[in-house]
């Protein structure tokens, strides 16, 4: 708790260390060892024999080691998580007509390729509480023509993926049973849900690696993971024109049997960002550690402002804090807390973010054109009560404080002009 006092005092004489993002460009930080891992993975590239590879070495080894991370039997590494939702949407092979739902209150991608491999998107709400899905509402939208639930774990946080399974269990398709359920962990690389790692759960999982995410590969880069033998031979043919290429990577290709008659092209990650992503993949955790201790002391430093409904953290997840989600007093929807986020922008320094609004209000025509009819009120009112103040791994506790108090000052001067 800051009392009225505290927080002038740091107003007046504090300032930030230096300026931070509402979404910082890099979300994490590099060490010499993956300064190292680059020059030596360019060394060893250095005989026309070799070269970059195509799938073995680096690449193969990042795999199954996150594939270990996560728990799961397969790991499929690739250019980006935007690729990679495409390749989950692709290998539903949906028909006209088929449903996928997915929360309004998303990031665009996960609609992009809905709406872009010929799924029709149907939007479901999300809960307030975790900016999540909300089961009972994707209950409520399941028809005999939903095929997949994409969910994002919005973030840094868990979707409540045993709920969607249970869900599509009990409503399966006529002709290809339960609804896939799908998560899109871009934003929530590295958390937990009941004691495992995010990306466990569900048909598939899609992972980013890009500049701002939890960790990266040199600005670009994603993962997937599945459990399912029959998928990873599809999303493996889907990277690398039809080869599925397991095991040993290098030569597969060649053999007879291992190509996969359907279309695929090319999206493999390069062994230069595999060797830094083996890198980050084993310091994860510890970068994660501290944007977790500082959510905690910001949200001991706001708990006693009525005005603002802080993060929840469910018991059964292990939040990763990529963001750190408040929301405004309903009567404070639109206007003022756009307001509040200029308050904290011009007069502190403070920039923030919403993260996010439903995708049909983020102004991409693309899904606007085709969710028009398709209006939801309480993610829309989220989208208008949300902020997210920046949070980094490396912020120093003085930076926390000081945001902190700008947020409470900035409340009590919307408070003034009420
Ligand atoms: C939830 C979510 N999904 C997908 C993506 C796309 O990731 P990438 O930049 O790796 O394509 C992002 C990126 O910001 C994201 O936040």
């Amino acid at each position: 708790m800051l009392d009225e006092s505290r927080r002038k005092e740091i107003l007046e004489h504090g300032s930030l260390t230096k300026p931070w993002g509402g979404e910082p460009m890099l979300g994490n930080w590099y060490t010499e060892e993956e300064i190292e891992a680059v020059v030596s993975a360019i060394r060893s590239a250095m005989s026309s024999m070799d070269g970059f590879g195509f799938l073995s070495g680096a690449i193969a080894e990042f795999e199954q080691k996150f594939a270990e991370y996560c728990g799961t039997q397969y790991a499929v590494s690739i250019t980006s998580a935007g690729v990679g939702l495409d390749m989950a949407v692709i290998a539903l092979d949906l028909e006209p007509g088929d449903e996928v739902i997915s929360p309004a209150i998303n990031f665009k991608g996960a609609h992009y390729s809905i709406l872009g491999y010929g799924g029709t998107l149907v939007l479901c709400e999300a809960d307030p509480r975790t900016l999540n899905a909300d089961p009972s509402d994707v209950e409520k939208r399941i028809t005999p023509r939903t095929r997949a639930i994409l969910a994002t774990h919005m973030n840094g946080l868990s979707a409540p993926m045993d709920d969607y399974l249970e869900i599509a269990e009990r409503h399966p398709h006529p002709k290809y049973g339960p609804p896939k359920v799908i998560g899109d962990a871009a934003r929530s690389c590295g958390g937990g849900y009941k004691g495992g790692k995010i990306g466990k759960k569900g048909w598939m999982t899609v992972f980013s690696f890009h500049t701002m995410k939890l960790m990266t590969t040199l600005g670009e880069g994603g993962m997937l993971t599945t459990d399912d033998p029959q998928l990873v031979q599809r999303l493996r043919g889907l990277r690398q024109w039809g080869m599925e290429m397991p095991g040993d990577l290098e030569t597969d290709s060649d053999k007879p049997g291992t190509r996969d008659p359907r279309w695929g092209t090319n999206y493999k990650m390069t062994t230069i960002q595999a060797a830094v992503g083996l890198v980050q993949l084993r310091r994860l955790d510890d970068m994660i550690a501290p944007r977790v201790k500082l959510a905690r002391e910001r949200t001991e430093m706001l708990k006693d402002i009525p005005e603002l409904t802080l993060p929840y953290e469910p018991p059964e997840c292990d939040h990763a804090y990529y963001l750190y989600n408040i929301l405004v007093p309903r009567e404070w929807a639109g206007q003022k807390r756009d307001r509040l986020m200029k308050i904290l922008k011009e007069d502190y320094g403070v920039n923030t973010v919403v993260a996010n609004a439903p995708t049909y209000q983020q102004g991409y025509p693309f899904i606007a054109d085709h969710t028009i009819g398709q209006r939801l009120p309480i993610s829309e009112e989220i989208g208008a009560r949300l902020f997210c103040p920046p949070m980094h791994p490396q912020m120093p506790e003085e930076d926390n404080e000081y945001i902190c108090a700008a947020i409470a000052e900035a409340v009590e001067q919307i408070k003034v002009g009420e």
